[in-house]
């Protein structure tokens, strides 16, 4: 699908109109999305995935909200990912931490089946996967104040100019995710992209909601927990620099 195909798309701008300023309304109208759809198809062994795995890891989203504690059996801490790319390091964390529930969102098809692989392989009975645009689904679908930490692993950097505005992790997207978060609950994200990790650093820096726990409000860490990700190996042989954020929710 082609830049203008993508673009024509619409999302309900319902769904998250109310998250979001007039200008952002007008950009989410205009059909702004934060990823392309990629040519690159489904292997044999993702299709097989999809169709034998979903049922087990997927989650067939309605309209209704999602009920964390139905969809893991038991209650336990909650933590997403959005935008995992191959999942491995998300199966993984997983695999590491059976205590907690872990939900993936992605939209990257091929992405996903490599993760129903892995989930079938290590046995993950903590893991499931929403096949969904985060921007519209968690909105629309994760209740208020559910989550105890949310990752962002290299999101999409959208390095060139004329391109920032697709960029996910923008004010109104911070204002969301601290809505869906505990207090005390944790956001992490890394980044590669020079001039976007200061931009995302800015602005979590001004949100009144979210907290840096890095010395002097600058960059954090890599915390211990954080295993290199496929997109952050691919920077890293490019001489790419690592940029860790570390907030949590403010208590109000
Ligand atoms: C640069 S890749 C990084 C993937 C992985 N975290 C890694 O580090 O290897 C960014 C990923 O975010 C996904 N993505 C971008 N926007 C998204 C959205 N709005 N909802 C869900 N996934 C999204 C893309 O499909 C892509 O797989």
């Amino acid at each position: 699908m082609g830049l203008a195909d993508s673009v024509r798309e619409r999302l309900p701008i319902e769904a998250v109109s109310a998250d979001l300023n007039v200008k952002d309304r007008v950009d989410v109208a205009q059909g702004i999305r934060s990823f392309v759809r990629r040519e690159s198809r489904m292997t044999h062994g993702q299709q097989r995935a999809f169709a034998e795995l979903w049922s087990q890891f997927g989650i067939d989203a309605g309209a209704a909200p999602l009920d964390p504690e139905q969809i893991f059996g038991r209650r336990q801490s909650l933590v997403l990912e959005i935008g995992f790319g191959d999942g491995e390091s998300l199966a993984a964390m997983a695999a590491a931490d059976p205590e907690t529930a872990y939900l993936g969102i992605e939209i990257h098809r091929p992405g996903i089946g490599h993760l129903l692989l892995q989930a079938a392989q290590l046995e993950l009975g903590n893991l499931r996967i929403l096949c969904a645009d985060a921007m519209e689904s968690v909105p629309r679908l994760l209740p208020d104040e559910c989550l105890d930490r949310i990752q962002i692993f290299f999101p999409d950097p959208w390095p060139k100019l004329r391109h920032h505005k697709r960029r996910l992790i923008q004010p109104p997207f911070i204002a969301l995710l601290a809505r869906k978060t505990k207090p005390d609950g944790q956001l992490l994200i890394a980044t590669d992209c020079e001039d976007y990790a200061h931009s995302i650093l800015g602005s979590l820096n001004a949100a009144p909601e979210w907290l840096n726990t890095a010395a002097g409000n600058g960059f954090a860490l890599r915390p211990s927990r954080r295993l290199p990700t496929k997109f952050e190996q691919r920077g890293q042989r490019l001489g790419h620099v690592v940029r860790e954020m570390a907030f949590v929710r403010r208590v109000a």
